[in-house]
């Protein structure tokens, strides 16, 4: 289908102050959305009643409580594959529950995959928000199916405000837009279409790649902008896609931040890349462009245009040389390593394929338990053909870096021999992250401190094909 570009005007969904001292409603429900002026509308899930859900907006330090209230229908319209561990046939269909990807929060409001709730049920959260200012996003966790329920539109942004970040005077209020990123496959009558294997019995496919890129939920929308500098939070929502993102004509932009917000300082970049749930901050100095035209692509194929308007504008906005203080963390710190692999296996007789964490399956029972306020370096053995983005709940981390081995000998004698020198991690993964691209045949390193609470926890890879069948686990933070 050859759909007319950039006829959509950017939809921005409507934003929800969560720090006022009262319980912010927001309610699961299934609607319609257009997402092209020439398509017909298109059912889906959404948090609120639009696709992205409302950007909840936080103070920094202020207790926010959230009701989310599950109000789908009972019956569910993407293929569940009930082999899938979780969402076996004695589960409810339809089940939700709310993660806030990046929070620091007790387990009990961290969305559990476990802790799911059904249509006509709720839940209240509640986010202490002790962290700093940041572009975390909410989205399902309910075990065995959440990779459906995203793909159905149960996600959205949820921004940390605080102090310091404010008194920097970057973009804000209208010039600061949220570009939540994702790709689906369409039916001829416009309607989300998940793929399934060969298989009816088990239709689960290992990732999935639409043709449809959506921007804030629209498809190649435009944006008005004024000839000055925009911040953009730019959220990869997708299943399974990293979008590589450039400005046409190789335009450079600047790099503020990152997963658990702003870098060190600003980076010049000509283009990004973005594994699924990762975050990344822009600015955009449209004060050259005046008059133009430009278009955002991934790669070669363009998502969305900036229409730059012309005339004299005053821009009263800054992007300092400095942005915060992010002191790395010394390996010395660190009081316990632990040896993780990222595991595929493609037995053709059995079962589909299946990847796990560390040869264990979600199940059973708990083997990583950090001590709380201890610092421990994660090494990721990525022993597939992806690169994985291994996400941790409730921390924030460092990447360490990056070091080639030799497969071959770690099968045979699960011995760790490399192949070549630590790699540091890119400039712009210098930050604090809660995502890390864990590339294959290479040993990737975190450190990171359990600070928080204690409790169970999860930690797993983001592709969500690739979580729901058993490429995630629990961790356990204790008492001191
Ligand atoms: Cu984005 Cu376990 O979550
Ligand atoms: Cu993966």
């Amino acid at each position: 289908m050859q759909l007319k570009p950039f006829v959509d005007p950017l939809p921005l969904p409507p934003v929800l102050n969560a720090s006022d001292g009262k319980v912010l409603q927001v309610s699961m429900k299934e609607t319609e959305q257009k997402l092209h002026r020439d398509l017909p509308p298109t059912r889906v899930w959404t948090y609120g009643g639009c696709m992205p859900g409302p950007t909840i907006e936080v103070q920094s330090g202020k207790v926010a409580r959230i009701d989310w209230r599950n109000d789908l229908p009972a019956k569910h319209f993407l293929p569940i594959d009930h082999h899938i561990h979780g969402a076996e046939k004695d589960k409810p269909e339809v089940r939700g529950i709310v993660h806030v990807h990046g929070a620091r929060v007790q387990t009990d409001s961290d969305g559990y995959p476990d802790d799911w709730y059904v249509p006509g049920q709720s839940r209240l959260h509640m986010y202490p928000n002790k962290q700093d200012a940041a572009a975390l996003w909410y989205h399902d966790h309910a075990m065995g199916i959440n990779r459906l329920n995203i793909y159905a539109g149960l996600f959205g942004n949820l921004i940390i405000r605080d102090e310091h970040e404010q008194s920097l005077n970057l973009p804000h209020g209208e010039f600061e837009i949220p570009l939540t990123l994702s790709d689906r496959l369409l039916t001829q009558d416009a309607q989300l279409y998940y793929p399934v294997s060969g298989n009816s019995e088990a239709p689960w496919v290992s990732e999935v790649f639409g043709d449809a890129m959506l921007v804030n939920g629209a498809l190649l929308p435009y944006l008005e902008v004024q000839p000055r500098r925009y911040r953009f939070r730019v959220l990869n929502a997708a299943n399974a896609r990293f979008f590589h993102l450039k400005l046409a004509g190789e335009r450079p932009f600047q790099q503020i931040g990152s997963d658990q917000g702003l870098l060190s300082a600003p980076l010049t970049q000509k283009a990004v890349l973005i594994a699924p749930a990762e975050r990344v901050d822009l600015v955009v100095d449209f004060s050259t462009m005046a008059g133009q035209h430009i278009a955002l692509y991934n790669d070669a194929l363009p998502i969305m245009q900036f229409r730059v308007g012309g005339g004299n504008v005053r821009d009263g906005s800054v992007v300092p040389a400095v942005l915060r203080d992010i002191p790395r963390m010394p390996e010395s710190a660190a009081t316990n390593q632990r040896l993780m692999t990222l595991d595929e296996y493609d037995d053709c007789v059995a079962e589909p394929m299946l990847m796990l964490l560390n040869g264990k399956r979600w199940h059973e029972p708990v083997t990583e338990k950090p001590v709380l306020g201890s610092t421990e370096i994660w090494s990721f053995v990525n022993l597939t053909d992806d690169t994985h983005p291994i996400h941790l709940h409730l921390v924030r981390f460092q990447i360490l870096d990056r070091r080639r081995f030799d497969q071959g000998e770690w099968l045979a004698s699960k011995t760790i021999r490399y192949t070549g020198a630590p790699e540091p991690p890119l400039p712009n993964e210098m930050g604090w992250k809660d995502i890390v691209q864990a590339s294959p045949g290479v040993v990737t390193r975190i450190i990171v401190r359990f600070d928080g609470y204690v409790g169970k926890y999860v930690w797993h890879c983001h592709l969500l094909e690739h979580e729901a069948n058993e490429m995630m686990r629990p961790f356990e933070v204790v008492p001191a």
